[in-house]
C-alpha cells in the first residue's frame, strides 16, 4: 500500500484535528457536543453533517458519508489513502520521509502519484527559470508590465519556460523522472520519429492546482503579442490527474475567501484571477475559457451558494455562455451577473480604474441573472412579437431550472414587469413546459419517466430473518466498539463478557464477523481494542462501518435535559444492555438453527436418524424458549 512509514502515519493521525481538517471545507457551528454544517457531499439546506471532536470523526445523517480526517480528505478531494495522508502531513508540517525522487522511487509509485510528482518538479523548474535564469528576466518584465507584484507571482507560483526545445525534458530526465510520465502529463511531446520536445516554450507559466494545492497542469501564455501562428494560451492536455471539467483556476488560493465572503466571482482568464486577487478580491476563480461544467459548480457549492459571473463586454460571448448559467441555477445556486464596458475584461478594468473603484463598480452593477437575461432579450425583441415569444420561452426555461418555488415566483414577477406582460402568461408557459417535460421520455428509463403520475410506492417488506440477524450482530459490535473496557456488574469488561458469552456463536454477516475476529485478536494479545484501531484501520469497509457505529445517535433528547429530569444513559444501563444484546443474538441464532434442523428432518428417511434429529430439535426448542423467557418474549410452545 503506502510507502509512508507507520510512525509518520501515526503522527499524522494524532495531529490531524477533525474540526480543523473539515473546517477548511465547510464552516462548522457548535451545537451540543458536536459541530454541524451543511454537508459538503450532497446538496442540502439545513445541516445534517456532524463532526465529533471527541471521537475525531464526521458523519452526515443525510447522505451517510462518515469517517475520520483521512477519510474526509479522501472523500472531499477524491484522493487515495496515501494522498490524503500527504495532504494532512503538508497541512500540519509533518515531514513525510519519501520525497526522495530517485528513479527507483518514481517507478514504485502509483501512476497518479507519479504524475503529481513530475508536475511538481516542472512547477519548481519553471519558477526557478523565471527567478534565476537569465532568460527569466523576459518573463519577469512581462509580468511587471501586466501589473503583477512579486507577492502575487510567488503566491500563484508563476514561472517561465525557456524558449528552447528541450529545457524541461532534459532537466527532468537528468533528475531521474521517467519519460512516460512527462508524456502523460503532456509536458513533453514525443514525435513519431522519436524526437522529443517541450510543449511549453518561451511562455509565462500558470500552474493549475487542485483543491489541496497540488499541481495538476499548466496554462501558458505566449509573450509575443502579434504571433498569429501559436495560440495565445496553451494548456496541459487532460491526464489522469487533470480533468478540465473538474478544475477551477485559482480555487486553491480562493477557498478560504469563498467561505468568508460567502460568494464566488467567476471570471474567464488566468490574469483576471491574478489581478483581482492582487486588488484584494480573493474570492475569485476562473473557468479558463471553457464553459462551466456541473463538476465545477459542485466544487464551488462546497464553499458558497452564491456566484457572481463577471462578463467581458461582448454580447455574443455572453449569449454563448448563458446555458452554463442555467446549469448553475439547476444546481440551486444563486447567480448574479456583472458586465464591463465594451472592450474591457475584469483584468483590464481593475488595472484601469483601481481597486476601490472596481469594488464599487461590482456592487453597483451586480444584477440577478434572470433580470439580466430578461433585459438582454427584451431589448432585442422590442417591436417584434415573434422574437418576443421566443425570448419569453427562453427566459421561462431558465426560471424553470430553479428548484426553489419561492424564488421562481419572485422571478416570474420581475420578468413580467420587464417584459410588460401578465405574470399569468409566464406561469402558464412554465406549466406547459413542465407538462411536456413529464410526457417526454427522457434517456435512461423510458417507461417510468413517461408516466405523468408518481408510481405507487411498494409496501415495505417485512424484515427477513437475515435482516434481523444483521441488526443484532451489528448491535453487539457497536457496543464492543463504544464501550470495550467498561466494567459490567460481573467485574468483567464488555469485551470479556461478550466474547465469552458468544464464544460458540458464529457471526453470519461477513463484515461483523471480521470485526469479531479483529477484537478477539486484540484480546488475545491482552490489548483492549480502541475505537481508533478501527477508525484508522487500513480496510475501507471496516473504517466506514466503525465510524458509523461510533457515531450512532444514542443521544438524549434535549427536552429531557432542559427539564433536568434524570434519564439513564446507555452507559448507566450498559450491563443490562449488553446482556440483552447477547441474549437476543443467541435467541435468534437458535431459532435459525432450529429452522435448519427442521428442514433436514424432512429429508431424513431412516427412523433412527429421524429420532436423533427430533432430539436435537427438541433441545434447541427448549433452549429457544429459555432464552425467550430471559428476554421476556412470549413464544408459542
Ligand atoms: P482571453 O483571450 O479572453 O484572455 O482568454 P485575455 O484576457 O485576452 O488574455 P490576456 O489578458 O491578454 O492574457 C481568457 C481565457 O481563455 C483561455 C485562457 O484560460 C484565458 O485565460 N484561453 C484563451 C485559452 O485557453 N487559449 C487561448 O488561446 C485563449
Ligand atoms: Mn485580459
Amino acid at each position: 500500500m503506502s510507502l509512508i512509514p507507520k510512525e509518520t502515519v501515526d503522527q499524522i493521525l494524532a495531529q490531524a484535528d477533525i474540526t480543523e481538517v473539515v473546517g477548511d471545507f465547510v464552516s462548522l457551528k457548535k451545537k451540543g457536543q458536536n459541530m454541524w454544517a451543511c454537508c459538503p457531499f450532497h446538496h442540502e439546506k439545513s445541516p445534517s453533517f456532524s463532526v465529533s471532536p471527541a471521537k475525531g470523526i464526521y458523519k452526515c445523517f443525510g447522505c451517510g458519508k462518515a469517517g475520520n480526517s483521512v477519510q474526509f480528505i479522501m472523500d472531499v478531494e477524491g484522493t487515495s489513502f496515501p494522498e490524503a495522508l500527504k495532504y494532512l502531513a503538508k497541512k500540519y508540517g509533518i515531514d513525510v520521509p519519501e520525497d526522495n525522487p530517485t528513479p527507483e522511487y518514481a517507478k514504485e509509485q502509483s501512476e497518479r502519484d507519479s504524475l503529481f510528482i513530475v508536475s511538481d518538479f516542472a512547477n519548481k523548474h519553471f519558477q526557478e527559470r523565471l527567478h534565476k535564469h537569465e532568460q527569466g528576466s523576459i518573463g519577469q518584465s512581462y509580468l511587471k508590465q501586466r501589473g503583477l507584484s512579486g507577492n502575487t507571482i510567488r503566491k500563484f507560483e508563476l514561472g517561465y519556460s525557456l524558449d528552447e526545445w528541450t529545457d524541461l525534458t532534459d532537466s527532468a530526465l537528468k533528475a531521474g523522472y521517467q519519460q512516460k510520465y512527462l508524456e502523460s502529463t503532456g509536458l513533453t511531446i514525443a514525435r513519431e520519429d522519436g524526437k522529443k520536445f517541450d510543449r511549453f516554450r518561451g511562455r509565462v507559466m500558470f500552474p493549475i492546482h487542485n483543491v489541496s494545492g497540488r499541481v495538476i497542469g499548466f496554462g501558458a501564455r505566449t509573450l509575443k503579442s502579434n504571433d498569429k501562428k501559436s495560440p495565445k494560451y496553451l494548456n496541459s492536455p487532460e491526464s489522469d490527474i487533470y480533468h478540465k471539467s473538474n478544475v477551477l483556476y485559482g480555487l486553491f488560493q480562493a477557498k478560504q475567501a469563498l467561505r468568508m465572503q460567502d460568494m464566488c466571482y467567476m471570471v474567464e482568464g488566468y490574469l483576471d484571477v491574478l489581478s483581482l486577487h492582487q486588488g484584494g478580491i480573493e474570492n475569485v476563480v476562473a473557468s479558463s475559457g471553457t464553459s462551466l461544467t456541473e463538476g465545477q459548480i459542485k466544487l464551488i457549492s462546497r464553499y458558497t451558494q452564491n456566484i457572481t459571473v463577471l462578463y467581458d463586454g461582448d454580447a455574443a460571448g455572453i449569449k454563448a455562455s448563458l446555458r452554463g448559467i442555467d446549469l448553475i441555477l439547476e444546481n440551486g445556486l444563486n447567480v448574479d451577473v456583472v458586465t464591463f464596458p465594451e472592450g474591457e475584461d475584469p483584468d483590464s478594468y481593475i488595472q484601469k480604474v483601481g481597486d476601490t473603484a472596481f469594488k464599487a463598480y461590482l456592487k453597483e452593477h451586480a444584477q440577478d441573472f434572470i433580470s439580466f437575461k430578461t433585459s438582454l432579450y427584451a431589448t432585442e425583441a422590442k417591436g417584434n412579437p415573434v422574437r418576443k415569444a421566443e425570448a419569453i420561452r427562453e427566459i421561462v426555461t431558465s426560471i424553470a431550472k430553479i428548484p426553489d418555488s419561492i424564488k421562481r415566483t419572485v422571478f416570474f414577477r420581475s420578468c413580467s414587469l420587464i417584459f410588460d406582460i401578465d405574470e399569468q402568461v409566464l406561469i402558464s408557459e412554465y406549466n406547459k413546459m413542465q407538462l411536456q417535460d413529464r410526457l417526454q421520455p427522457k434517456t435512461g428509463s423510458p417507461e417510468m419517466d413517461s408516466m405523468p403520475f408518481p408510481e405507487e410506492v411498494e409496501p415495505e417488506k417485512p424484515a427477513s430473518d437475515t435482516d434481523v440477524l444483521v441488526r443484532y450482530e451489528r448491535e453487539i459490535v457497536r457496543m464492543l466498539l463504544n464501550y470495550p473496557d467498561k466494567m459490567l456488574d460481573e467485574g468483567m469488561t464488555t469485551c470479556q463478557y461478550m466474547l465469552e458469552q458468544l464464544e460458540d456463536v458464529e457471526f453470519r454477516t461477513p463484515l461483523y464477523s471480521r470485526f469479531m475476529v479483529l477484537i478477539k485478536e486484540k484480546l488475545c494479545e491482552s490489548v483492549v481494542p480502541t475505537a481508533e484501531d478501527f477508525i484508522n484501520y487500513p480496510d475501507q469497509e471496516i473504517r466506514t462501518e466503525a465510524t458509523n457505529l461510533l457515531s450512532d445517535p444514542h443521544e438524549l433528547s434535549h427536552n429531557w435535559e432542559t427539564h433536568s429530569i434524570f434519564v439513564p444513559t446507555e452507559l448507566d444501563l450498559l450491563p443490562y444492555g449488553a446482556e440483552r444484546a447477547v441474549l437476543r443474538l443467541k435467541w435468534r441464532n437458535v431459532e435459525l438453527l432450529m429452522k435448519n434442523e427442521m428442514e433436514k428432518l424432512r429429508l431424513v428417511t431412516d427412523p433412527q436418524e429421524q429420532d436423533r434429529q427430533l432430539q436435537t430439535i427438541f433441545m434447541l426448542k427448549q433452549l429457544h424458549s429459555q432464552l425467550g423467557d430471559m428476554l421476556g418474549i412470549v413464544v408459542n410452545r
